[in-house]
């Protein structure tokens, strides 16, 4: 091995400015929400110092901003003892218990002296950071209060943290409380992804910001919209603050993020008033609120005040009741999911909450409709779950006029008439007719959705088209989807090029990683993260069709649910039947790399016309085997056409293009070579 080269002090020079500069830069972004440059100009300071440290990897510190990207996944988190408890708050709904709270302490500290301090509460996970002198060392869950689980690498990919703190007196230890949240427009943004993708969206932001904490590869957590807020301490050692409000002061300086709204109060009633203020301001966060936090604002305080069990004497957290509004149930429509489920939807009269329009909102099972006895015309209370998702609370019995009408799924699917039917011990109606639009539609709609395949220009309007003129049938059909080059065209909306642009993605999508494909096909219960584990596990889709039950829940995360569904879905002949055309098509389904090297390295071929010696697909899998690629279309890329007889558009477009055309002995004798 090469010696490392010595890094030139003026290297290094440059190399610390960048990481000041980007520290700043990420702080004023990520933290205040100010940014004083472009994105762009971001860019290139990111990418000057990535460039010097892979020159130099000397300069690679672990608190450089290039280090926020996430590491090897971990197969479970170690715990850790909190060196002070994380506790939890008593909580109100009710504002005289604020002045309760109060009386409270004024009788137990009666001729002291104190205020209050009141913030946001931010509806996310409680986590603890440990700073040891200066730089970020460790981070963990709340856990029981007494010991979490350690997240480090994954709290390290959160750019509001900062990897190393900016002071130039950092002291020896300092260990802060705060919560990890998702923002609201990212959770939009996630969910939007997690539905085009047929996986379960997550029910509101905080479910998300768990549900990404818990995830054991970093790098997925790295693409996760987190945000963390810090707001209390844990162990200190080395620094003191005097008030909360210097505490938060402090925090900002060192370029923590910390709650955006700060009151101190000098009695109850500026408390009160505060608190109505805070409400007001909900919904110009972009974190959920589900309320405020009082805290007796002088820390010295904290231990005459004392603690119960569970928490502190000397906060209380004043809770918001969420929104709720009345409006009509206009319609009860059912809609057809990938996997064939009936899931019932409330059309609603449009009603403003919690910040904009709602119209629809899912009832999720027929149980669901009769226990809450929701009926067509019924007048009925929604809220927004977590403040976004819209959910029908309850039926106003009293409201109704005789003229509702009861509910019942209905007896044959709403897309393609076959008999719906009910699976034993599960809550939902199915439409088991594999063949069933809507089926197909969404399987495509997930195969290429960007958690899968991704293959770009395949969206919503031309998946219709391509299903309902019958051109594709299921997923494993657009890899053949070239030969109807010309079909393609004559659809709405499809010019030439924008044709070529979805053939060609659709053939960058052939070397997809294994866990993409196995993603893509759509198993129930196996989103992109067991994918990866499977993918880990079992390093080829022949071990996985074959595992039992037994082997399936030995790796790691796989329960019974999901075991039981990888079964189930390669015992259905069609399912074994789709991944021999995956095979054929080129995909990748194992985790090896695939051979390369071989004579073909490098060159890509497009076959056309009828070959005598080979099907298309048996001559495809030869090129591949020998390192080289097909293509369904012919661009400036392709270095040969194979035409069999009667080959057609594409022998036109490669002699325009000047593409070397071989006849199949030309062919037989290079792959002979
Ligand atoms: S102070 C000793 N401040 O709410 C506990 N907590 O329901 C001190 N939370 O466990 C907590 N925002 O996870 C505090 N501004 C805030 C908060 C906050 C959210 C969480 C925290 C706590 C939970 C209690």
């Amino acid at each position: 091995m090469n010696p490392p080269k010595p890094v030139p002090s003026k290297a290094c020079a440059r190399a610390n400015t960048l990481k000041k500069q980007l520290r700043r830069h990420n702080h004023l972004y990520y933290s205040l929400t100010a940014p004083e440059i472009s994105d762009r100009e971001y860019d290139g300071l990111y990418r000057e110092l990535e460039s010097l440290e892979s020159v130099y990897p000397e300069l690679v510190s672990t608190d450089s901003p290039t280090q926020r990207v996430g590491g090897e996944p971990l197969s479970t988190f170690n715990s850790v003892r909190h060196s002070v408890p994380m506790m939890s708050l008593d909580n109100t709904y009710d504002k005289s218990e604020i002045s309760e709270f109060d009386a409270r302490l004024r009788r137990r500290l009666p001729y002291q002296h104190f205020t209050y301090s009141l913030e946001p509460k931010i509806d996310g996970v409680a986590v603890s950071l440990r700073y040891e002198k200066g730089l970020f060392t460790s981070g963990s869950t709340r856990g029981d209060g007494e010991t979490g689980d350690d997240i480090t690498g994954n709290l390290r990919t959160i750019r509001s943290i900062p990897l190393r703190l900016n002071t130039d007196t950092p002291p020896a230890i300092l260990e802060l409380r705060g919560e990890v949240y998702m923002t609201k427009s990212g959770f939009a943004k996630l969910n939007q992804i997690r539905q085009e993708a047929g996986e379960e969206p997550f029910a509101n932001p905080r479910n998300s910001a768990a549900g990404s904490l818990k995830l054991l590869d970093s790098r997925l957590v790295a693409q996760r919209p987190l945000a963390a807020v810090l707001y209390g301490t844990g162990e200190l050692q080395g620094i003191h603050f005097d008030t909360h409000a210097e505490l938060i002061d402090s925090l900002q300086s060192m370029d923590f993020k910390t709650p955006p709204r700060l009151w101190v109060c000098q009695s109850i009633n500026e408390l009160l008033s505060a608190l109505e203020k805070l409400e007001s301001l909900k919904s110009t966060f972009d974190f959920e609120m589900d309320g405020g936090v009082v805290k007796v604002n002088e820390r010295g305080l904290y231990g005459r005040f004392g603690a119960t069990a569970k928490s502190p004497r000397w906060a209380i957290a004043y809770k918001y009741e969420p929104e709720r509004v009345q409006t009509r149930v206009l319609d009860i429509v059912v809609q057809v999911g990938r996997t064939g489920v009936l899931t019932p939807v409330a059309e609603l009269e449009p009603v403003s909450v919690a910040g904009s329009v709602v119209s629809r909102a899912t009832l999720h099972n027929s149980q669901e409709i009769k226990r809450k006895d929701i009926r067509i015309g019924d007048t009925v209370t929604i809220e927004k779950a977590g403040d976004i998702i819209p959910a029908i609370v309850n039926a106003l019995a009293g409201e109704r006029s005789g003229n509702e009408n009861q509910f019942s799924m209905p007896k044959q699917c709403p897309v393609c008439d076959y008999p719906t039917s009910q699976r034993e011990g599960e809550a939902a109606h199915r439409c088991e007719n594999l063949q069933c639009a809507a089926q197909v539609k969404s399987s495509i709609r997930h195969f290429a959705s960007r958690g899968a395949m991704d293959i770009g220009g395949l969206g919503e309007a031309l998946i219709e088209q391509l299903v309902d003129k019958e051109i594709l049938n299921d997923p494993s059909n657009l890899y053949s989807l070239g030969e109807k080059r010309e079909q393609l065209i004559g659809l709405d909306r499809m010019a030439e090029k924008s044709a070529d642009n979805l053939l060609e993605g659709i053939d960058k999508s052939r070397s997809r990683d294994y866990w993409r494909v196995l993603f893509a096909m759509g198993i129930p219960h196996v989103g992109t993260r067991a994918a990866q584990t499977l993918a880990n596990h079992m390093d080829n889709i022949n071990t996985l069709m074959t595992a039992d039950r037994k082997t399936l829940t030995e790796i790691p995360e796989v329960g019974p649910i999901m075991a039981d569904s990888i079964v189930s879905f390669f015992d259905d002949p069609s399912k074994r039947e789709l991944v021999q055309r995956l095979r054929a098509a080129g995909l990748t389904l194992s985790t090896k790399p695939a051979p390369s090297a071989g004579i073909l390295e490098g060159r890509t071929f497009v076959l056309t016309g009828t070959l005598d010696n080979f099907t298309r697909d048996e001559a495809s899998e030869k090129i591949r085997s020998l390192g080289g690629k097909t293509s369904s279309s012919v661009s400036d890329k392709t270095t040969y056409v194979l035409a069999g007889a009667s080959a057609g558009l594409k022998l036109d477009k490669a002699r325009k293009l000047g593409v070397q055309i071989l006849s199949e002995d030309e062919f037989v004798k290079l792959i002979n070579q």
